[in-house]
């Protein structure tokens, strides 16, 4: 007889359950519905078009899991539902919980993808043709994650007296908007696929930036990046690219910018030997399942990369807890 408590292997093996009650309350809308006053499961169920008998069983595993209360029969949000996961509300996670479901199939077939070193994704490119909507949604999603643990980036980038940013593969332009705001003489360039101009558009309206950042649409894998820009952003670019796809765009960049430009490249963080933390070395999976022949890279790997495009000086900066993010500045000389 073993000593050992399996325990923790059991808490492993059926985490993913927990989550799947997560992301099927945030689909079936019932944070939304509890917002405010609570329900029966047979007031929710009818509410939702879906069967009483199954609500109140899905309701019940909420509240064991501490994502509801019940007092009585009656089903209330808990704080942390109330806040995060009530659609409207400012700190609104349930596109980050929408676009993390998008995973869930390929992560059932992680065997597979080790296999055979092969995405269970299609490219953006695809995603965006084939499903706007819901790419449309992961790519908020970004913007929500980006305003959750990126917000710390302007202050640990000078862009003192930096007038022109490329935002390679910059989404719907969270990053250029932050700098952007912080950085009155900057004006940014967001380069993304054609079909992302409009949600990319909507985004810097909404915050008044229309006269200061402009949509270019292209493919960052194309031979140029173009010329003359003063900075280049590489945020969350690199782990969606092999490593000779990450060096050439390093060399592109370095090609792009004037004399003395600044490159940023903003990262998960990973240490050296690829471990941990758990959320770099977990998310270096998520990368594979993703992108071809993608993974998260050590700041210390995605240093020597720099320093072999040409560029000077790396400094190497983790943003502060609770964001799992590293920032990676170096210049062209
Ligand atoms: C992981 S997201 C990063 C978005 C943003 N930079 C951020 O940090 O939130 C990658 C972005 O690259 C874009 N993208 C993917 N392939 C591209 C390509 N070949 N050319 C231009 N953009 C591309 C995607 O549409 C997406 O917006």
């Amino acid at each position: 007889m073993t000593e050992l408590d399996p325990g923790p292997l059991f808490e492993m093996l059926t985490a993913y359950e927990g989550s799947m009650v997560l992301m099927a309350s945030n689909e079936l809308g019932i944070f939304d519905e509890l917002s405010e006053a609570g329900l029966s499961a047979a007031e929710l169920a009818s509410r939702l078009g879906a069967s009483s008998r199954c609500t109140e069983m899905l309701l019940n595993a909420c509240v064991a899991v501490g994502l509801l209360h019940k007092t009585g029969q009656t089903f209330h949000n808990t704080p942390l539902t109330e806040d995060f996961l009530v659609r409207g509300k400012p700190n609104y996670l349930g596109r980050v919980v929408a676009k993390e479901q998008e995973f869930y199939g390929p992560w059932g077939r992680l065997a597979q993808a080790v296999r055979e070193d092969k995405a269970q994704l299609a490219p953006m490119s695809e995603r965006l043709r084939r499903d706007p909507a819901t790419a449309r949604n992961f790519l908020l999603a970004l913007h929500d994650l980006a305003l959750l643990f990126g917000t710390p980036l302007p202050d640990y980038v000078d862009l003192s007296g930096r007038k022109k940013l490329l935002d390679v593969g910059g989404g719907v332009g969270t990053y250029s908007i932050m700098l952007a705001q912080r950085n009155p003489q900057l004006r940014a360039v967001v380069l993304d696929l054609p079909p992302v101009r409009e949600f990319a558009e909507e985004m810097i309206a909404g915050n008044g930036l229309s006269d200061r950042i402009s949509f270019e649409a292209g493919d960052y894998q194309a031979a140029s990046l173009g010329e003359g820009y003063d900075v280049i952003l590489l945020a969350n670019i690199l782990h969606d690219n092999p490593v000779a796809s990450c060096r050439e765009l390093l060399r592109k960049s370095h090609d792009a910018l004037v004399e003395g430009g600044l490159v940023i490249i903003n990262e998960f963080f990973l240490d050296a030997n690829k471990t941990g933390p758990p959320v770099g070395a977990i998310f270096s999976l998520v990368m594979l399942l993703e992108n071809q022949g993608a993974a998260a890279y050590p700041a210390e790997e995605i240093k020597g990369w720099v320093l072999d495009a040409g560029f000077v000086d790396p400094v190497v900066r983790p943003l502060p807890e609770p964001s799992p993010m590293v920032v990676i500045v170096a210049h062209k000389p």
